[in-house]
């Protein structure tokens, strides 16, 4: 009951204000600047915003940052959910160990065992916009994928190619001592999550703009996404999460509640043709719970 109280007072103290995420932030207690701070100083550091050059590659580059930005806005065709390309590749794709763009431009292309195949660069993008965004894929050659790839293209200048650079992707995180809980992971979660992803993990939004996404349900990545992996989230979560507070909780309360976040149902495998036991054995042979049983609800029984 309180903390249910608390919640709405929260959410509707979001909706009627209409502050900006800084500021909600400065409101508890937290500091704007600390949220794009590199974590690794040995990092690439890539050029600043207002490099961009006036000229017409210039204006692709600013379209690939919108796009990436504010993906339902700019490349609405392609985009099935409330999510946009920053949520999980943080300071508009800037930050080491939160994915960074500049560090992906240079791998690619490269074999991925996921397609089990060599996946140029425009492959990986339409990868992130069919699982991660529950979308359609833009064509490779249209205007969505080339201003995401000059985007990237500028933001890798003077970075070495060929090579994982330090940053690149999230850092992997060694294995917890116990097996993650979701009990466990749910008070880490109220505690430390809930205030901007809410109660019920929905997130915050005002109007047309995501405040905070979602990380479960209709509006959030689907079960074939990167994150829905419990290693993988896990990673993400304990390098970048709370916003701001990156490296603050510890491995254990990491994979517990990463392995809460993805105990609930969200969008179905677009890899899905019927069959939840054959799409699980196809697809799911790694750390995730895809076809287990969370109370009464088996997961990966929604449809798209
Ligand atoms: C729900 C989270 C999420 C969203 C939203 C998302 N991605 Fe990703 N993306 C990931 C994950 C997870 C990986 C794999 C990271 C890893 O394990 O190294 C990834 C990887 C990538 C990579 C390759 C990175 C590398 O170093 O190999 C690119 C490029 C990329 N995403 C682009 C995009 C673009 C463009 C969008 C928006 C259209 C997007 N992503 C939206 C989660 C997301
Ligand atoms: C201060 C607010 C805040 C807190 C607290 C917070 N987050 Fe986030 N989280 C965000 C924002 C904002 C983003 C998206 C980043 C962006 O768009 O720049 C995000 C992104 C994410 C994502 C990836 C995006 C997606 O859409 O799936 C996950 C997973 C996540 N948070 C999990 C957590 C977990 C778990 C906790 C608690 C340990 C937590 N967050 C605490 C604000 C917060």
């Amino acid at each position: 009951m309180g903390i249910r109280f608390l919640f709405l007072f929260t959410v509707a103290l979001f909706v009627t204000s209409h502050v900006t995420r800084a500021e909600l932030m400065e409101q508890k207690g937290e500091s704007a600047q600390a949220v794009n701070k590199p974590i690794s100083v040995k990092a690439f550091q890539p050029p600043s915003n207002d490099s961009i050059p006036d000229d017409e590659f210039g204006k692709m580059v600013r379209l690939g940052k919108n796009i990436f930005t504010h993906t339902g806005k700019y490349a609405a065709d392609y985009v099935g959910n409330n999510q946009n390309c920053v949520n999980c590749h943080l300071d508009a794709g800037r930050l080491a160990n939160s994915a960074p763009l500049w560090a992906a431009w240079v791998r690619y292309p490269a074999y991925r065992k996921k397609n089990k195949m060599v996946n140029t660069i425009q492959e990986r993008i339409q990868g992130c916009f069919r699982y991660s965004m529950n979308g359609t894929p833009p064509p490779a050659n249209g205007e969505t994928i080339k201003a995401l790839m000059s985007y990237a293209y500028w933001m890798a200048e003077g970075a070495p190619t060929g090579v994982k650079l330090p940053g690149q992707g999230y850092p992997k995180l060694n294995k917890p001592k116990m097996q993650p809980d979701y009990q466990r992971g749910a008070e880490v979660f109220a505690q430390n999550c809930a205030l901007c992803h809410g109660a019920d993990g929905q997130g915050v939004r005002q109007g047309d703009e995501q405040v905070f996404p979602p990380l479960w349900g209709k509006q959030a990545f689907n079960w074939g996404a990167g994150m829905h992996r419990i290693n993988t989230a896990a990673a993400f979560i304990r390098a970048n999460m709370p916003l701001g507070k990156g490296g603050s909780l510890s491995v254990q309360q990491a994979w517990d509640v990463a392995y809460y976040v993805n105990s609930h149902e969200r969008p179905q495998d677009p890899r899905f043709e019927g069959n939840l036991e054959a799409t699980k054995e196809a697809f799911h042979s790694h750390q995730c719970r895809y076809g287990d049983k969370v109370g009464k609800t088996v997961l990966g029984q929604s449809s798209k």
